[in-house]
């Protein structure tokens, strides 16, 4: 998504060969005009795959999984990562470990939210190890759902999650694919330029 590769170009500070800041407009601050964008993109890449559910995780899918549920005409879910007061028992979790923070969270969705006969569109804004995106999957199985795919915002293609997670037969559609950030440049996998 040619939209999306000019503003990490423009706006996005590589902080290592290995991470990649987005603050202004994916991590913190948000740009919406960017985000309705990148809804209807993920709607144009994952259109007659009869959906009825986005799930996300939060805090930073939330925002391009609201717009993309906007354009397709789902409700939203976003996995929670800490114990709510209301969310209490009934739930479906998963463990999620990240190697950039070297935590574990447990991730929990409300099985009122999560049904058998759905078709489930899963939403993040960073593809990674892919521990968040394995949590969400086992969330969609413990609900026995069915996965539609996965619409990545941007996927770092030198760790392994992406490939892992198409290995497994999962469809995968990331909107910035980012190879390298070696040496402070920011750069991009070649696509179909169709997309
Ligand atoms: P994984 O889920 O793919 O395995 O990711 P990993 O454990 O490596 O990442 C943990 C957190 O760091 C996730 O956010 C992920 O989105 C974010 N992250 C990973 N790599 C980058 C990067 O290069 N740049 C930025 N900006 N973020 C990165 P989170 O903890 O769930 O945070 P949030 O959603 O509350 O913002």
């Amino acid at each position: 998504m040619e939209q999306l590769k000019n503003k990490i170009v423009d706006e996005g500070t590589v902080l290592s060969d290995t991470v990649l800041k987005v603050d202004s407009f994916l991590n913190h601050q948000i740009d919406p005009e960017l985000m309705q964008e990148i809804g209807k993109e993920f709607t144009r890449r994952f259109e007659g795959e009869k959906i009825t559910k986005i799930l996300s995780i939060e805090s930073s899918g939330i925002a391009p999984a609201t717009m993309a549920g906007l354009y397709l005409g789902v409700p939203v879910i976003f996995a929670r990562k800490r114990k709510s007061l209301t969310l209490t028992d009934h739930l479906y979790s998963s463990t999620v470990y990240s190697f950039t923070k070297k935590e574990s969270n447990e991730i929990s969705v409300s099985k009122d939210f999560l049904k058998k006969d759905d078709v489930v569109l899963l939403i993040d804004d960073f593809l990674a190890n892919g521990q968040a995106v394995h949590g969400l999957v086992d969330i969609i199985n413990k609900a026995e759902a069915k996965l539609a795919g996965v619409g990545i915002v941007i996927e770092k293609g030198f760790q392994a999650g992406g490939a892992e997670i198409r290995e497994q037969g999962i469809r995968v559609e990331s909107l910035a694919i980012v190879d390298s950030l070696e040496n402070g440049e920011i750069r991009f996998r070649d696509e179909d330029p169709a997309q």
